[in-house]
């Protein structure tokens, strides 16, 4: 069965800014935002690799990985595990260059990270245990923003 539905699909193809976890050789974590993060297929996620030299040295020894993406006006999102593979050559990287090409990707690709996605785990904020609408929550955050940006509008 697909791993990945539809509102997963909708999320990550609305921020495409996703969160990735690999595991140093040392064993402590490597967490860095990958704002090249789309969805491949049902069961694939893959990211551009343009200056992430950590996570791709970890990632041709050590496979496992786990990458948040979070709507944070909504404050809702998805963990994503499994195992990733690096294409830095050859006609699987330039297809996957492509296909990054095609959404929009202007960076210089150095090389491509494909998860194949064993696990998903819904994220959302403790903010709805008590009842709170998405809609309220939306307003919030946006007022949020708005306040944070106050300054920008001032200038204009
Ligand atoms: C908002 C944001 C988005 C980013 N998107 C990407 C990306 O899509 N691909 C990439 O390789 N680096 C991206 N970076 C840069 C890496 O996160 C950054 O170079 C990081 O230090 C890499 O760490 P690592 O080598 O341990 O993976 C982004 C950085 C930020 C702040």
């Amino acid at each position: 069965m697909a791993k990945i539905n539809e509102e997963m699909k909708r999320v990550v193809g609305e921020q495409r800014l996703g969160f990735m976890a690999t595991v140093c050789a040392d064993g402590t974590p490597n967490l860095s935002p990958k704002g090249l993060t789309l969805v491949l297929d049902d069961d694939h996620l893959v990211i551009g690799e343009v200056r992430s030299p950590g996570t791709r040295s970890n990632l041709t020894t050590r496979p496992s990985a786990e990458i948040n993406v979070v709507d944070p006006i909504a404050r809702k999102g998805f963990r994503f595990k499994g195992d990733c593979r690096v294409y830095a050559e050859g006609a699987e990287f330039e297809e996957l260059v492509a296909f990054l090409r095609s959404q929009g990707a202007k960076s210089h690709i150095r090389s491509v990270i494909v998860m194949t996605v064993a696990r998903v785990h819904p994220l959302i904020s403790p903010v709805y245990d008590s009842g709170t609408t998405e809609r309220e929550v939306r307003k919030r955050q946006m007022e949020r923003l708005h306040e944070l940006n106050m300054d920008l509008a001032d200038d204009a």
